[in-house]
């Protein structure tokens, strides 16, 4: 295993020993609504704080309630939308985005937040979308007109219409809709060349994504899962920290070898 042999020697703390060790390292990272936790956005499933606490994620998250109450739905994503741009990245996206100066990185997310890229990650995978793309449902053509500001949160918002008279959605996946082919396919080949899977901030219980760390482990690759709680990953995981994104990320690579043992 490349990992632990070239990272035993170069690991001894000094960067160019490091990079020297990793440079032919494929790591991938695979992270959800808990990498963006300590930016301030709330996750989807935590009891007290989380999105689906507040709303039923099959009324605002999917295509049968976008049909029913497009306004609803829209005015939910543009909040979400807006509120992004109030945060920042953490140190935990910061540490995979300087992962790139080591080692080949990939970014698979769950997330629909921009904050990997906003960190400095070339290669982010957006699996379930973007809050910053928007899309007519009825042609398909993407939308890039002036979105309705929204100082304070509101209950509905008319969406807008394309000039095709469909209505214009966020650009992300909803329940029962499939995911984007291309993030799809980038993802399982980052996942299949991969020679460390960091799993981040994930529950890791809505499919397909939470399939891609199954796939790391039948092909033998090295899985990390960094959670503060326990998730059906952790038993199979080859190592599982119950620490955070920002605490966990910065070190890790350096740690892998005492790690891996
Ligand atoms: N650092 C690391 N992990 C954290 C942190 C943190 N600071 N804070 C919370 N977590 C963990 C939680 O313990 C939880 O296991 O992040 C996880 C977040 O889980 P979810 O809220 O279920 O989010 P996620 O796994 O990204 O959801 C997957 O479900 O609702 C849909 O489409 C939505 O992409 C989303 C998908």
């Amino acid at each position: 295993m490349l990992v632990t042999s070239g990272m035993g020697a170069g690991l001894g703390g000094r960067r160019d020993g490091l990079r020297a060790s990793l440079v032919s390292v494929q790591v991938t990272v695979l992270s959800g609504a808990g990498i963006s936790a300590e930016s301030g956005v709330p996750t989807f499933r935590d009891v007290e704080t989380g999105l689906w606490a507040k709303v039923d994620p099959y009324e605002i998250s999917s295509a049968e309630g976008w049909r029913a109450h497009p306004d609803k739905v829209w005015a939910w994503y543009l909040w979400r939308h807006y509120m992004m741009q109030s945060v920042e990245p953490n140190n935990g996206h910061r540490a995979v985005a300087a992962w790139q100066d080591y080692a080949d990185v990939h970014v698979v997310t769950q997330n629909v937040d921009n904050l990997h890229e906003r960190a400095g990650s070339k290669n982010v995978y957006h699996l379930h979308g973007s809050l910053f793309e928007f899309r007519c449902d009825r042609c398909d053509d993407a939308y890039g007109g002036v979105l309705p500001a929204m100082p304070e949160p509101v209950e509905i918002v008319d969406p807008p219409r394309c000039p095709c008279d469909g209505l214009i959605r966020p650009n992300v996946v909803w329940f029962g809709e499939a995911l984007p082919d291309d993030a799809w396919q980038n993802s399982v080949e980052a996942v299949n060349n991969a020679d460390v899977v960091v799993v981040v901030g994930t529950s890791s219980i809505v499919y397909p994504a939470a399939g891609l760390p199954e796939l790391a482990l039948a092909n033998g690759t090295v899985v990390v899962e960094v959670n503060p709680e326990r998730t059906p990953l952790s038993n199979a995981a080859t190592v599982s920290l119950r620490e955070t994104a920002a605490g966990a990320l910065p070190g890790l690579l350096q740690r892998l070898p005492a790690l891996l043992g």
